[in-house]
Protein backbone atom coordinates (compact mmCIF):
# COMPACT_ATOMS: atom_id res chain seq x y z
CA UNK A 1 0.00 0.00 0.00
CA UNK A 2 1.10 3.76 -0.90
CA UNK A 3 1.92 6.50 1.84
CA UNK A 4 -1.02 8.15 0.51
CA UNK A 5 -4.04 5.35 0.76
CA UNK A 6 -2.04 4.21 3.81
CA UNK A 7 -3.06 7.93 5.49
CA UNK A 8 -6.71 7.17 4.14
CA UNK A 9 -6.92 4.35 6.18
CA UNK A 10 -5.42 6.56 9.17
CA UNK A 11 -9.12 8.08 9.52
CA UNK A 12 -11.75 6.37 11.61
CA UNK A 13 -14.15 4.34 9.54
CA UNK A 14 -17.43 6.26 9.28
CA UNK A 15 -19.59 3.77 6.70
CA UNK A 16 -18.35 -0.46 6.33
CA UNK A 17 -20.57 -2.03 4.10
CA UNK A 18 -19.72 -5.62 4.42
CA UNK A 19 -20.85 -8.37 1.62
CA UNK A 20 -23.35 -6.19 0.26
CA UNK A 21 -25.63 -7.66 -2.60
CA UNK A 22 -28.72 -6.49 -4.30
CA UNK A 23 -30.47 -8.80 -7.01
CA UNK A 24 -33.44 -7.31 -9.37
CA UNK A 25 -35.52 -10.57 -10.27
CA UNK A 26 -32.68 -12.43 -11.89
CA UNK A 27 -29.84 -9.67 -11.92
CA UNK A 28 -27.54 -9.20 -9.66
CA UNK A 29 -27.18 -5.48 -9.31
CA UNK A 30 -24.15 -5.29 -6.77
CA UNK A 31 -22.90 -8.18 -5.46
CA UNK A 32 -21.12 -8.90 -2.51
CA UNK A 33 -19.38 -5.45 -2.13
CA UNK A 34 -17.37 -5.18 0.94
CA UNK A 35 -15.50 -1.81 1.50
CA UNK A 36 -14.21 0.42 4.75
CA UNK A 37 -15.09 4.23 3.83
CA UNK A 38 -12.65 6.59 6.54
CA UNK A 39 -13.97 9.79 7.57
CA UNK A 40 -14.08 12.66 5.41
CA UNK A 41 -13.03 10.93 2.34
CA UNK A 42 -13.96 11.97 -0.81
CA UNK A 43 -14.46 8.32 -2.83
CA UNK A 44 -14.99 7.94 -6.30
CA UNK A 45 -17.82 5.42 -7.99
CA UNK A 46 -16.60 4.31 -11.60
CA UNK A 47 -17.61 1.88 -14.07
CA UNK A 48 -19.58 0.89 -16.97
CA UNK A 49 -23.31 1.75 -17.54
CA UNK A 50 -24.85 -0.87 -15.94
CA UNK A 51 -22.28 -1.83 -13.54
CA UNK A 52 -24.43 -1.38 -10.50
CA UNK A 53 -23.19 2.71 -9.57
CA UNK A 54 -26.48 3.52 -8.89
CA UNK A 55 -27.51 0.79 -7.23
CA UNK A 56 -24.84 0.46 -4.81
CA UNK A 57 -25.01 4.39 -3.81
CA UNK A 58 -29.17 4.16 -3.26
CA UNK A 59 -28.44 1.14 -0.73
CA UNK A 60 -25.85 3.19 1.03
CA UNK A 61 -28.46 6.35 1.38
CA UNK A 62 -31.40 3.63 2.27
CA UNK A 63 -33.55 4.20 -1.03
CA UNK A 64 -32.89 0.40 -1.64
CA UNK A 65 -32.40 -2.43 1.06
CA UNK A 66 -29.76 -5.10 0.40
CA UNK A 67 -30.35 -8.30 -0.97
CA UNK A 68 -27.63 -9.84 1.55
CA UNK A 69 -24.91 -8.35 3.65
CA UNK A 70 -24.79 -5.62 6.40
CA UNK A 71 -24.42 -1.77 6.25
CA UNK A 72 -22.79 0.06 9.91
CA UNK A 73 -22.28 3.71 10.42
CA UNK A 74 -19.69 4.28 13.00
CA UNK A 75 -19.61 0.25 13.77
CA UNK A 76 -23.49 0.38 14.39
CA UNK A 77 -25.34 -1.80 11.95
CA UNK A 78 -27.72 0.76 10.14
CA UNK A 79 -28.61 -1.76 7.22
CA UNK A 80 -32.21 -1.97 8.01
CA UNK A 81 -32.68 2.32 8.72
CA UNK A 82 -35.05 4.46 6.77
CA UNK A 83 -33.31 7.04 4.70
CA UNK A 84 -34.83 9.68 6.34
CA UNK A 85 -33.11 8.25 9.60
CA UNK A 86 -29.92 8.10 8.01
CA UNK A 87 -27.51 11.42 8.24
CA UNK A 88 -26.97 11.24 4.74
CA UNK A 89 -28.03 13.12 1.68
CA UNK A 90 -28.07 12.50 -2.08
CA UNK A 91 -28.19 14.77 -4.65
CA UNK A 92 -28.51 13.22 -8.33
CA UNK A 93 -27.99 14.46 -11.87
CA UNK A 94 -32.05 15.49 -12.12
CA UNK A 95 -31.55 17.83 -9.16
CA UNK A 96 -35.05 17.40 -8.09
CA UNK A 97 -35.82 20.76 -7.41
CA UNK A 98 -38.94 22.29 -6.87
CA UNK A 99 -39.69 24.24 -9.97
CA UNK A 100 -42.68 25.99 -8.74
CA UNK A 101 -41.11 27.09 -5.44
CA UNK A 102 -38.01 29.78 -5.00
CA UNK A 103 -34.44 29.22 -4.16
CA UNK A 104 -35.07 29.70 -0.18
CA UNK A 105 -38.47 27.45 -0.16
CA UNK A 106 -36.30 24.70 -2.02
CA UNK A 107 -33.28 25.00 0.11
CA UNK A 108 -35.40 24.86 3.19
CA UNK A 109 -38.11 22.32 2.47
CA UNK A 110 -36.95 19.14 4.67
CA UNK A 111 -36.30 21.68 7.75
CA UNK A 112 -39.97 22.71 7.08
CA UNK A 113 -41.39 18.73 7.26
CA UNK A 114 -39.23 18.62 10.61
CA UNK A 115 -41.01 21.35 12.18
CA UNK A 116 -37.98 23.60 12.02
CA UNK A 117 -39.56 27.47 12.99
CA UNK A 118 -39.47 29.66 10.45
CA UNK A 119 -36.85 32.13 11.62
CA UNK A 120 -34.50 29.15 12.12
CA UNK A 121 -35.20 27.97 8.80
CA UNK A 122 -34.14 31.03 7.06
CA UNK A 123 -30.81 31.76 8.98
CA UNK A 124 -29.95 28.39 7.86
CA UNK A 125 -30.79 28.97 4.71
CA UNK A 126 -28.72 31.89 4.23
CA UNK A 127 -26.18 30.32 5.76
CA UNK A 128 -26.48 27.56 3.02
CA UNK A 129 -26.49 29.89 0.78
CA UNK A 130 -22.93 31.62 1.72
CA UNK A 131 -21.87 27.93 1.67
CA UNK A 132 -22.15 27.29 -2.14
CA UNK A 133 -20.90 30.79 -2.94
CA UNK A 134 -24.69 32.58 -3.93
CA UNK A 135 -25.91 35.99 -2.33
CA UNK A 136 -28.37 36.69 -0.29
CA UNK A 137 -30.53 37.75 -2.91
CA UNK A 138 -30.90 34.05 -3.95
CA UNK A 139 -33.14 33.45 -1.49
CA UNK A 140 -36.51 34.61 -3.20
CA UNK A 141 -35.96 34.15 -6.37
CA UNK A 142 -37.89 31.39 -8.25
CA UNK A 143 -35.80 28.45 -9.22
CA UNK A 144 -36.84 28.81 -12.70
CA UNK A 145 -34.83 31.90 -12.80
CA UNK A 146 -31.29 30.34 -11.84
CA UNK A 147 -28.89 29.17 -14.49
CA UNK A 148 -27.64 25.43 -14.81
CA UNK A 149 -24.95 26.03 -12.39
CA UNK A 150 -26.64 28.38 -9.93
CA UNK A 151 -29.29 25.38 -9.97
CA UNK A 152 -26.92 22.88 -8.89
CA UNK A 153 -25.88 25.08 -6.40
CA UNK A 154 -28.78 25.67 -4.94
CA UNK A 155 -29.77 21.14 -5.04
CA UNK A 156 -26.09 20.92 -3.35
CA UNK A 157 -27.19 24.03 -0.83
CA UNK A 158 -30.56 22.09 0.17
CA UNK A 159 -28.39 18.26 0.69
CA UNK A 160 -26.11 20.54 3.15
CA UNK A 161 -29.56 22.01 4.97
CA UNK A 162 -29.91 18.51 7.18
CA UNK A 163 -26.13 19.04 8.14
CA UNK A 164 -25.47 15.55 7.03
CA UNK A 165 -22.43 13.53 7.68
CA UNK A 166 -21.88 11.46 4.41
CA UNK A 167 -22.98 12.97 1.44
CA UNK A 168 -23.65 10.89 -1.83
CA UNK A 169 -23.90 12.37 -5.54
CA UNK A 170 -24.84 10.20 -8.39
CA UNK A 171 -23.72 11.89 -11.33
CA UNK A 172 -24.59 15.42 -10.32
CA UNK A 173 -22.54 16.94 -13.13
CA UNK A 174 -23.46 15.27 -15.85
CA UNK A 175 -26.17 17.18 -17.57
CA UNK A 176 -24.28 20.40 -17.40
CA UNK A 177 -22.04 21.85 -20.25
CA UNK A 178 -17.96 21.27 -20.19
CA UNK A 179 -16.85 25.01 -19.05
CA UNK A 180 -19.43 24.86 -15.90
CA UNK A 181 -18.87 21.72 -14.91
CA UNK A 182 -15.15 22.65 -15.02
CA UNK A 183 -15.69 25.45 -12.37
CA UNK A 184 -18.56 23.23 -10.39
CA UNK A 185 -15.60 20.25 -10.32
CA UNK A 186 -13.31 22.62 -8.36
CA UNK A 187 -16.24 24.12 -6.46
CA UNK A 188 -17.27 20.83 -4.94
CA UNK A 189 -13.52 19.87 -4.37
CA UNK A 190 -13.36 22.89 -2.13
CA UNK A 191 -16.80 22.07 -0.59
CA UNK A 192 -16.01 18.88 0.29
CA UNK A 193 -12.24 20.36 1.77
CA UNK A 194 -14.34 23.45 3.61
CA UNK A 195 -16.91 20.89 5.29
CA UNK A 196 -14.76 17.93 6.02
CA UNK A 197 -17.71 15.94 5.07
CA UNK A 198 -17.62 12.23 3.62
CA UNK A 199 -17.81 12.29 0.23
CA UNK A 200 -19.38 9.54 -2.24
CA UNK A 201 -19.16 10.65 -5.98
CA UNK A 202 -20.86 8.83 -8.79
CA UNK A 203 -19.26 9.92 -12.18
CA UNK A 204 -18.85 8.62 -15.84
CA UNK A 205 -15.65 11.47 -16.51
CA UNK A 206 -12.64 9.94 -15.93
CA UNK A 207 -11.09 13.13 -15.60
CA UNK A 208 -13.63 14.35 -12.94
CA UNK A 209 -12.70 11.13 -10.64
CA UNK A 210 -8.90 11.59 -10.89
CA UNK A 211 -8.89 15.23 -10.74
CA UNK A 212 -11.24 15.05 -6.83
CA UNK A 213 -10.66 11.91 -5.41
CA UNK A 214 -8.87 10.55 -2.72
CA UNK A 215 -9.80 7.23 -3.51
CA UNK A 216 -11.73 5.47 -6.87
CA UNK A 217 -13.90 2.69 -7.00
CA UNK A 218 -14.53 0.79 -10.20
CA UNK A 219 -17.19 -1.40 -10.47
CA UNK A 220 -17.78 -4.06 -13.56
CA UNK A 221 -21.14 -6.46 -13.40
CA UNK A 222 -21.57 -5.45 -9.90
CA UNK A 223 -18.34 -6.55 -8.53
CA UNK A 224 -16.35 -3.51 -7.32
CA UNK A 225 -13.19 -5.16 -8.53
CA UNK A 226 -10.53 -2.65 -7.89
CA UNK A 227 -10.13 0.30 -5.35
CA UNK A 228 -7.34 2.58 -4.79
CA UNK A 229 -5.82 6.81 -5.08
CA UNK A 230 -6.07 8.03 -8.53
CA UNK A 231 -2.16 7.23 -8.78
CA UNK A 232 -2.77 3.72 -8.06
CA UNK A 233 -5.35 2.82 -10.53
CA UNK A 234 -3.98 4.86 -13.09
CA UNK A 235 -0.05 3.41 -12.21
CA UNK A 236 -0.90 -0.18 -10.95
CA UNK A 237 -4.19 -1.12 -12.98
CA UNK A 238 -5.56 -5.19 -11.70
CA UNK A 239 -6.25 -5.70 -15.43
CA UNK A 240 -6.81 -4.81 -18.65
CA UNK A 241 -10.04 -3.69 -17.99
CA UNK A 242 -9.28 -1.12 -15.47
CA UNK A 243 -6.73 0.44 -17.64
CA UNK A 244 -8.10 1.14 -20.96
CA UNK A 245 -11.31 2.13 -18.33
CA UNK A 246 -8.95 4.75 -16.88
CA UNK A 247 -7.23 7.11 -19.94
CA UNK A 248 -5.90 6.42 -22.76
CA UNK A 249 -3.61 3.20 -22.76
CA UNK A 250 -1.54 1.15 -24.96
CA UNK A 251 -1.64 -2.71 -24.12
CA UNK A 252 1.27 -4.82 -25.76
CA UNK A 253 1.22 -8.47 -25.67
CA UNK A 254 3.98 -10.85 -24.09
CA UNK A 255 4.31 -13.87 -26.30
CA UNK A 256 7.31 -16.27 -26.27
CA UNK A 257 9.04 -13.25 -24.74
CA UNK A 258 8.70 -11.33 -27.21
CA UNK A 259 6.03 -7.99 -27.96
CA UNK A 260 4.82 -9.21 -31.28
CA UNK A 261 3.12 -5.96 -32.01
CA UNK A 262 6.49 -4.38 -32.40
CA UNK A 263 8.47 -7.12 -33.33
CA UNK A 264 10.96 -6.73 -30.12
CA UNK A 265 12.22 -8.53 -27.32
CA UNK A 266 10.22 -8.27 -24.15
CA UNK A 267 12.52 -7.90 -20.73
CA UNK A 268 13.09 -11.53 -19.26
CA UNK A 269 11.64 -10.56 -15.67
CA UNK A 270 8.61 -9.71 -17.58
CA UNK A 271 5.88 -9.21 -15.07
CA UNK A 272 2.63 -10.40 -16.74
CA UNK A 273 1.35 -11.35 -20.07
CA UNK A 274 0.25 -7.71 -20.90
CA UNK A 275 2.37 -4.49 -20.48
CA UNK A 276 0.41 -1.76 -19.88
CA UNK A 277 2.04 1.65 -21.72
CA UNK A 278 0.42 5.17 -20.78
CA UNK A 279 1.05 7.96 -23.71
CA UNK A 280 2.89 10.17 -21.53
CA UNK A 281 5.54 7.10 -20.99
CA UNK A 282 5.85 6.16 -24.81
CA UNK A 283 8.71 8.65 -26.35
CA UNK A 284 10.35 10.16 -29.10
CA UNK A 285 14.02 8.32 -28.94
CA UNK A 286 16.02 5.48 -28.03
CA UNK A 287 14.39 3.68 -24.11
CA UNK A 288 14.23 0.07 -23.12
CA UNK A 289 12.10 -1.02 -25.54
CA UNK A 290 12.08 0.72 -28.59
CA UNK A 291 11.07 0.33 -32.23
CA UNK A 292 10.45 2.21 -35.98
CA UNK A 293 6.28 3.74 -35.61
CA UNK A 294 4.91 5.43 -38.29
CA UNK A 295 2.68 8.28 -37.38
CA UNK A 296 -0.68 8.17 -38.50
CA UNK A 297 -2.68 11.54 -36.51
CA UNK A 298 -1.21 14.54 -35.08
CA UNK A 299 -3.44 16.02 -32.56
CA UNK A 300 -2.76 19.09 -31.03
CA UNK A 301 -4.05 19.39 -27.56
CA UNK A 302 -3.07 22.88 -26.58
CA UNK A 303 -0.21 22.77 -24.24
CA UNK A 304 0.84 18.73 -25.70
CA UNK A 305 0.34 16.59 -28.79
CA UNK A 306 -1.26 13.48 -29.23
CA UNK A 307 0.29 10.99 -31.92
CA UNK A 308 -1.14 8.33 -33.39
CA UNK A 309 1.45 6.04 -34.34
CA UNK A 310 1.32 2.50 -36.26
CA UNK A 311 4.19 0.13 -35.97
CA UNK A 312 5.22 -1.86 -38.90
CA UNK A 313 3.24 -4.78 -37.93
CA UNK A 314 0.24 -3.06 -38.38
CA UNK A 315 -0.51 -2.39 -34.41
CA UNK A 316 -2.02 1.04 -33.16
CA UNK A 317 -0.51 2.79 -30.79
CA UNK A 318 -0.92 6.43 -29.09
CA UNK A 319 1.65 8.76 -27.95
CA UNK A 320 1.42 11.49 -25.80
CA UNK A 321 4.23 14.46 -25.77
CA UNK A 322 4.99 17.91 -24.48
CA UNK A 323 4.34 20.76 -27.18
CA UNK A 324 3.77 21.29 -30.68
CA UNK A 325 5.85 18.07 -32.17
CA UNK A 326 6.38 19.79 -35.24
CA UNK A 327 8.81 16.98 -36.44
CA UNK A 328 6.15 14.32 -36.17
CA UNK A 329 4.16 14.98 -38.97
CA UNK A 330 1.59 12.13 -40.51
CA UNK A 331 3.16 10.22 -42.89
CA UNK A 332 6.93 10.07 -41.37
CA UNK A 333 8.60 7.84 -39.17
CA UNK A 334 10.31 7.76 -35.84
CA UNK A 335 12.11 5.95 -33.33
CA UNK A 336 9.49 5.90 -30.49
CA UNK A 337 10.74 3.94 -26.91
CA UNK A 338 9.57 3.26 -23.16
CA UNK A 339 11.42 2.31 -20.16
CA UNK A 340 10.19 -0.45 -18.45
CA UNK A 341 10.12 1.02 -14.87
CA UNK A 342 7.48 3.14 -16.10
CA UNK A 343 5.10 0.67 -17.51
CA UNK A 344 2.70 -1.87 -15.49
CA UNK A 345 2.11 -5.20 -16.23
CA UNK A 346 -0.65 -7.53 -16.06
CA UNK A 347 -1.84 -11.35 -16.47
CA UNK A 348 -5.27 -10.81 -17.91
N1 LIG B 1 -35.37 -1.09 -9.83
C1 LIG B 1 -34.75 -1.96 -10.65
N2 LIG B 1 -35.40 -3.05 -11.11
C2 LIG B 1 -34.77 -3.94 -11.91
N3 LIG B 1 -33.50 -3.83 -12.31
C3 LIG B 1 -32.81 -2.76 -11.89
C4 LIG B 1 -33.39 -1.76 -11.05
N4 LIG B 1 -32.46 -0.81 -10.79
C5 LIG B 1 -31.34 -1.20 -11.45
N5 LIG B 1 -31.54 -2.36 -12.11
C6 LIG B 1 -30.55 -3.10 -12.91
O1 LIG B 1 -29.39 -3.23 -12.13
C7 LIG B 1 -28.21 -3.03 -12.91
C8 LIG B 1 -27.39 -1.91 -12.34
O2 LIG B 1 -28.09 -0.68 -12.53
P1 LIG B 1 -27.55 0.71 -12.00
O3 LIG B 1 -28.60 1.73 -12.24
O4 LIG B 1 -27.07 0.54 -10.61
O5 LIG B 1 -26.29 0.95 -12.96
P2 LIG B 1 -25.33 2.21 -13.11
O6 LIG B 1 -23.94 1.70 -12.94
O7 LIG B 1 -25.78 3.30 -12.21
O8 LIG B 1 -25.54 2.60 -14.64
P3 LIG B 1 -25.55 4.05 -15.35
O9 LIG B 1 -24.09 4.41 -15.51
O10 LIG B 1 -26.18 3.77 -16.67
O11 LIG B 1 -26.33 5.01 -14.51
C9 LIG B 1 -28.70 -2.80 -14.34
O12 LIG B 1 -28.66 -4.02 -15.01
C10 LIG B 1 -30.13 -2.32 -14.13
O13 LIG B 1 -30.92 -2.64 -15.25
MG1 LIG C 1 -26.55 5.22 -12.58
Amino acid sequence: MTAEAARATDRPVILSLAGLSKTFGDTSAVKQVSLDIPEGEFLTIVGPSGSGKSTLVRLLAGLETPTSGTLKLRGKDITALPANRRPTALVFQSLALFDHRTVGQNIEFAMKMKGVPADKRKARAHELLALVRLSDSYYERPVTHCSGGERQRVALARAFASDPEILFFDEPLSAIDYRLRKTLEVELKELHQRTGRTFVYITHSLEEAMIMSDRIAILKDGDLIQIGTPAEIYRQPRDRFVASFMGEVNILRVEDGTFPDIGRPAPADAAGAYAIVRPEDLLPGSRDVTAEYAVTQRLMLGSRTQLHLASPSGASFVSEIAGAAEVFQVGTSHAFGFDTDRIAWVDR
